[in-house]
């Protein structure tokens, strides 16, 4: 197959990621994915950084077993603790969702006062700290773990009280120290957008990486003359490690009533790209 039919590999530890792929599809309707949400073993936000780092590596692996072309991690957690070690190892170009966040912070701060709200595992790994700081010095970042939100989320209450003090909780001290961007730096917090914004009030950006990655990954797709072609119909393959109907659930409220089919894989048992496809 040339390198421009493959497919593009997408994986998260569960549903989160499909916000991601709902950002690459709109900006390459005609690409191929494959989506792999590992719902078995996720969350991951809590899990130890060497964990987090096997089970991106044996997904990596996996996805490549379907040939695909590029490999868009697209999980803050998975990227904070694993994207160095998977662009070693493979030779297809592996992106993940926290540098584009960062750059897209520092285009928009005027203060420069960044705060930073992601799961334990990215926010103790530090890495959005790094790579603002890198890139700016002059930046003051802080952060904060949200480590209740995933679960409300998945539980599907974006709204009320509950959430809302937790939320208020985590959000207020950042707002009173005086930023004016703020990273969501978590696949699940798009879906709580609206929450955020009636704490942190309309003098704070919000910073989605899920379109900014979506970004990266076509202008280097288009760099390498690796594009589908725009004649072509795009399709999504949603995978899961878990239970299916549960994901397939999850997704419709992540990406939207197009995901009705959720294939259940087990990682130790590769399949071939024509058992995934209709
Ligand atoms: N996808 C994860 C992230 O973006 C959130 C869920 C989890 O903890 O695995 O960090």
């Amino acid at each position: 197959m040339v390198m421009s039919e493959k497919p593009i590999g997408v994986f998260d530890s569960g549903v989160g990621g499909l916000t991601v792929v709902k950002a690459v599809v709109e900006r390459m309707p005609s690409e191929q994915i494959i989506y792999l949400g590992d719902d078995a073993r996720g969350p991951y936000g809590p899990r130890k950084p060497e964990e987090v780092r096997r089970f991106a590596d044996e997904i990596a692996g996996y996805l490549l077993g379907f040939d695909v072309k590029m490999i868009v991690v697209a999980c803050n957690t998975a990227t904070a603790c694993a994207l160095p070690a998977l662009q070693e190892k493979y030779e297809i170009p592996v992106v993940g969702v926290i540098v584009p966040g960062a750059k897209a912070a520092l285009r928009k701060t005027a203060n420069g006062r960044i705060g930073v709200i992601g799961t334990e595992g990215t926010i103790s790994s530090g890495v959005y700290e790094r790579e603002l700081k890198f890139r700016n010095p002059n930046v003051q970042v802080y952060s904060q773990a949200c480590p209740e939100f995933v679960e409300f989320v998945e539980q599907k209450e974006m709204h009320g009280s509950q959430i809302y003090e937790i939320a208020k909780g985590y959000l207020e001290p950042i707002v009173n120290w005086g930023m004016d961007t703020l990273i969501l730096g978590c696949t699940h917090y798009p879906l709580l957008e609206d929450l955020i914004e009636e704490i942190v009030g309309p003098g704070v950006e919000l910073v989605s990486s899920a379109d900014e990655v979506a970004a990266v990954a076509k202008d280097l797709l288009e760099l390498l003359g690796w594009r589908a072609s725009s004649e072509r119909e795009g399709r999504l393959t949603f995978l899961a490690t878990g239970d299916s109907e549960r994901s397939r659930q999850l997704g419709n409220m992540f990406f939207g009533p197009e995901i009705c089919n959720v294939i259940h894989v087990d990682l130790e048992k590769p399949l071939h790209f024509e058992e995934v496809t209709p």
